[in-house]
């Protein structure tokens, strides 16, 4: 029965894949609400009702991938590409500072243009200027040796979505060249560096299977990852999954939920893809376990252009105006942000 399964789950922060399988096949609404509850009740174990605050800042689009789900991918000829400038990175961080965030995601396609020095030129202006901030990098696969290098100009973070476990599906949404061993190399390889670490799946991608999901969940069970980042899979206009379904909101907040159960003290962020599939969806990403936020610092004449979906929330919006929204949205659920630096509480630096 589910509801005893949710317990053992809060009570050992384990299943085995047929017991996850078995929830995600058979929950009813009345079982989801229980399962949030527990996953709220789990991240207040640790993180009390506070809810972590990242700047992200989307400086290239331009991307030598082309994931078939991807609005930024290399094939799509009708968006215009950008890239910010050093400076321009920098006035975002300025702003983003004022503004209270203690943590810069530099986010991006993979874009050869920014070379590993250029990456380190651009850490290290951040850093040697607020040196109480953390850095996270989210620019995709890189060798071992790049990794450490951004590593050593003082990156603190690594987001890199596995996107699947399963070989088989991962297949469906990439290309040839883009394998599921060298994603998953590289988060071996960031882990081993002493990077925080960041895995996570889109909810309800092309030819996902519950049995998929199941699967990412015990991956990450094993990988341990400080960071998990799950939204609902949006279509792109542009991408051959142009027709394929958006994902649904009861099923991201139930993955969201179970993430949070067998990873207790994982940073969970409410994504800007769940804002965007209903207006209330990271308000049900933080009922359900979830403690980040993550508003946009890009400049607000290139947000449009960083469309990895369509319909994406904040596009007009200045990144004062996001930070004031997103903190009312919080309040209004009943937590409250915290704009310390937000390691996972677990999180014991190598160094
Ligand atoms: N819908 C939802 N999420 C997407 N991502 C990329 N394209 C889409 C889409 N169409 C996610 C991927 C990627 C992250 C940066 O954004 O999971 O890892
Ligand atoms: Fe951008 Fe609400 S977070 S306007």
């Amino acid at each position: 029965n589910i509801i005893k399964l949710i317990d053992k789950l809060y009570e050992e922060n384990l299943l085995n894949k047929n017991e996850i399988l078995y929830i995600l096949d058979n929950i009813k609404s009345y079982e989801v609400d229980y399962l949030c509850e527990k996953a709220v009740a789990t991240r207040k174990k640790f993180y009390d009702n506070k809810v972590y605050m990242r700047g992200l800042i989307e400086f290239t689009n331009y991307c030598k991938n082309d994931c078939y789900y991807c609005g930024i991918r290399c094939s799509n000829k009708n968006i215009s590409r950008y890239r910010l400038s050093l400076e321009q990175i920098m006035e975002c961080a300025d702003l983003g500072y004022k503004l209270g965030y203690r943590t810069f995601v530099l986010q991006g396609g993979e874009d050869n243009y920014f070379t590993d020095d250029k990456i380190v030129e651009i850490i290290k202006s951040i850093k040697y200027k607020y040196d109480d901030c953390a850095i996270t990098l989210s620019i995709g696969e890189k060798s071992y040796d790049s990794y450490k290098k951004f590593f050593h100009a003082g990156a603190d973070r690594y987001l890199l979505r596995h996107e699947t476990a399963t070989e088989e599906h991962y297949k469906k949404l990439h290309p040839k060249n883009l394998r599921l061993s060298n994603r998953i190399n590289c988060l071996r390889d960031l882990k081993e560096i002493g990077y925080q670490v960041g895995a996570g799946l889109m909810v309800d991608s092309p030819y996902q299977t519950n049995e998929n999901i199941a699967e990412d969940l015990i991956f990450l069970k094993d990988l341990n990852p400080e960071m998990v980042g799950i939204g609902p899979f949006i279509p792109h206009h542009d991408t051959i999954f142009k027709d394929e379904p958006t994902g649904s909101l009861e099923k991201s907040i139930i993955v969201l939920a179970l993430t949070r159960l067998l990873l207790p003290s994982v940073l969970l962020p409410a994504t800007t893809a769940l804002g965007t599939i209903n207006p209330k969806g990271r308000e049900a990403g933080l009922n359900a376990g979830c403690n980040v936020v993550m508003p946009n610092l890009s400049p607000t004449d290139v947000r449009s252009k960083y469309a990895l979906y369509d319909n994406k929330i904040c596009m007009g919006d200045e990144a004062a105006e996001c930070r004031n929204c997103i903190e009312k949205r919080i309040n209004m659920a009943g937590f409250v942000l915290d704009t310390s630096i937000g390691d996972n509480i677990n999180w014991h630096s190598p160094l």
